[in-house]
């Protein structure tokens, strides 16, 4: 089948790659010129583990190619996927929609024969409706269908994910594009992965739902944490016990910094103002988002309290920059307010990132950026874990301990690190929603 593939970003560029890799055949058009010359000349511009092989292999299969043109690979194409962008709209947390519906008014205008426009980016109860308009507006003599596919791939295990997704979700009534849309994902059937088929708002509103109760699964935990650190708990143990029912699952209840991301901290505000402009306020969400932009600057006084009151001239060294590991994102990822609040306070910030540190600089170019995790935590009085690569699992604590000053802090925001360690070590050790050891 001929696939092309509209937005050439972290969705579109993993979806268009495992798409080849079924067999099928590919573009992936992009309006970022830069972009795609790089990947014409081999270049992957996102870190995604395996995602560089599996680009290599299908270019020289000559399966997958990268273009700025939609003519040819639209007019070709029996299904054109939209996979652009949908930030957050500056100032009223609505979905900023203005790519998809450019998207749109550019493969109007090359659309041959029959079509499914397919939306695989996150878009609002009611986008699909949207497009369609869009789309009849341009060509009222065009044949298409448009659907909701959205994609529920996680940045770190993007691969996998696509490859093996727990459903496919596909939003449409009509019988030719479901049929499309089956030949898609055939290859898929092997993996044994159910499609669930639905109407196209449904299918919309699926997606929003699913990240939305993740976020809110991680914000409960969050608040647990917080009253266990009150009451002499440990949130670790409260969260074991919670997961091993069935009922709940044990996944996506690891306290820590709070959400990031590309995907949670906008998608659950676009919910919100979906809930509100339709008299369904979501309140549960709203209260979620809420607690979670709170819960990142309050983990600066964490560090604070670690070093005994004040952060002024004190020095930190933040291990982690990305929202997750696995990936250079920094789309909305925890260190950014974590460390404006650790410089609002006074403290000189150190970081490493095994992998962020590129993107890392263009939001936060005031860092002073190290080489290594023991680097970073030359002099410092506390050092901070953000996120959980796995180089941090296992640090030389006396080596860390020798570099650091003389009564070093850590404080350990996923609780990769069982308390007593460190605390033996004659570490003050903090972290998340577990009895804090301090130093004898
Ligand atoms: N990143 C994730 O983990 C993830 C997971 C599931 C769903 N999504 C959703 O998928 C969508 C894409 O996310 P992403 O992270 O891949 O975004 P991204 O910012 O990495 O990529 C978007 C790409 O679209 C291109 N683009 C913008 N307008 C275009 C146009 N008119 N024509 C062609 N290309 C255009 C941009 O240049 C960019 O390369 C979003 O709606 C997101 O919410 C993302």
């Amino acid at each position: 089948m001929h696939v092309a593939i509209i937005g050439t970003g972290y969705v579109g560029l993993v979806s268009g790659a495992c798409f080849a890799d079924f067999g099928h055949q590919v573009t992936c058009v992009d309006t970022d010129a830069d972009k795609i010359a790089a990947l014409n000349q081999g270049v992957v511009p996102i870190h995604e583990p395996g995602l560089a092989e599996l680009v290599s292999a299908n270019v020289r299969a000559q399966r997958l190619v990268f273009s700025t043109e939609f003519a040819g690979s639209v007019r070709r194409a029996e299904a054109v996927f939209i996979a652009v962008g949908t930030p957050s709209r500056r100032g009223d947390g609505h979905a900023d929609l203005s790519y998809v519906y450019a998207a749109a008014r550019d493969i109007a205008a090359e659309l041959r024969g029959f079509t499914v426009v397919v939306m695989k980016s996150t878009v609002p109860v009611g986008t699909g409706d949207e497009v369609e308009r869009i789309i009849r507006a341009a060509r009222p003599d065009a044949e298409f269908a448009v659907v909701s596919n959205p994609e529920f791939l996680r940045e770190g295990a993007a691969i996998r994910d696509f490859k093996h997704p727990d459903r496919i979700v596909v939003g449409s009534d009509d019988a030719r594009a479901r049929d499309v849309m089956a030949a898609v994902y055939r290859p898929l059937y092997l993996n044994a992965a159910p499609i669930l088929y639905t109407g196209r708002r449904t299918a919309e509103l699926i997606k929003y739902a699913a990240n939305a109760f993740l976020a809110t699964k991680i914000t409960f935990i969050n608040e647990i944490a917080d009253l266990c650190e009150r009451v002499g708990a440990d949130v670790q143990d409260v969260a074991r016990g919670m997961g091993l029912d069935n009922r709940i699952g044990g996944k996506f209840l690891h306290a820590g910094a709070g959400y990031g991301g590309s995907c949670f901290p906008k998608d659950t505000l676009a919910l919100i103002k979906t809930g509100q402009d339709h008299e369904a306020p979501l309140r549960i969400v709203e209260t979620v988002a809420h607690v979670n932009e709170t819960r990142k600057r309050a983990m600066a006084r964490k560090v604070v309290s670690a070093v005994g009151g004040s952060l002024r001239g004190k020095t930190v060294a933040v291990l982690g920059l990305t929202f997750k590991p696995n990936t250079d994102d920094m789309r909305d990822a925890p260190s950014i307010p974590l460390i404006t609040a650790l410089h609002d306070m006074g403290a000189k910030v150190r970081a490493y990132d095994p992998i962020g540190m590129e993107q890392a600089k263009k939001v936060l170019p005031e860092l002073t950026y190290c080489e290594d995790a023991y680097e970073c935590a030359k002099g410092a009085d506390a050092l901070v874990i953000v996120t959980e690569w796995e180089q941090f699992r296992a640090l030389d604590l006396d080596r860390l301990k020798e570099v650091m000053t003389e009564r070093p802090a850590v404080v350990d925001l996923r609780n990769i690190y069982p308390p007593g360690d460190l605390a033996q070590r004659g570490f003050i050790y903090e972290s998340i929603g577990r009895p804090s050891r301090r130093e004898k």
